[in-house]
């Protein structure tokens, strides 16, 4: 794997300004835009893998009741699959407000699901961060995901779309995918919703 940090408010040299650049999503990302792309394309990165072991005080959660949203960590051999969208630099302005709360912005190489190849820029919390939760169990990460609801709506939505779209796109992820089991058991139980 090959990455670069860059800081979120980072700008690039005035001549760059208008050349699309690739944005790797592999949380939210996939299923919500709401960004002008000029195209998408499924995707991977390699090198990194899904996981839930970032809190979220601003989007699914509050300062008193975190939700968790999708991170990568590194991992050797791993494959992460998303979406790759071809963007203009300015969409990151707006991203970068929307993915704040411990996001990075990295650039890293991309690999497309019909062999090309190119570089992303990929947001991503790294360990450490103000709103790191770290690793859980999948049932404790359920239980948290459970309950969180913040200004997007409600944890469990974002999970429950995320495992969704992922096999909609035919990739099984086993932690994401565990994670999900282990919620709408818990809401089978309950009763709920
Ligand atoms: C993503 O989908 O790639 C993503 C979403 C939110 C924060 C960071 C990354």
């Amino acid at each position: 794997m090959s990455e670069t940090l860059m800081p979120s408010s980072s700008s690039a040299c005035p001549d760059d300004a208008a050349q699309p650049i690739w944005l790797f999503g592999y949380g939210s990302l996939i299923y919500k835009t709401g960004f002008v792309f000029k195209t998408r394309r499924p995707a991977s990165i390699k090198g990194w893998t899904r996981r839930f072991w970032q809190g979220s005080h601003d989007h699914r959660g509050t300062l008193e009741a975190p939700g968790r949203v999708a991170t990568l960590v590194p991992q050797d051999g791993a494959i992460c699959h998303g979406m790759a969208y071809l963007i203009t630099p300015d969409v990151l302005d707006g991203l970068d407000i929307r993915e704040k709360n411990g996001y990075l912005r990295v650039v890293t190489d991309l690999y497309f699901d019909d062999g090309e190849r190119s570089e992303a820029l990929v947001y991503m919390a790294t360990e450490g961060n103000e709103a790191w939760l770290g690793e859980a169990s999948a049932l404790e990460i359920a239980r948290q995901i459970s309950t969180a609801c913040g200004p997007s709506g409600p944890n469990r939505d974002y999970l429950l779309m995320l495992a969704a779209s992922l096999r909609d796109m035919g990739h099984d992820d086993a932690h994401v995918h565990a994670i999900e089991q282990a919620l709408l058991a818990l809401e089978t139980r309950a009763g709920t919703p």
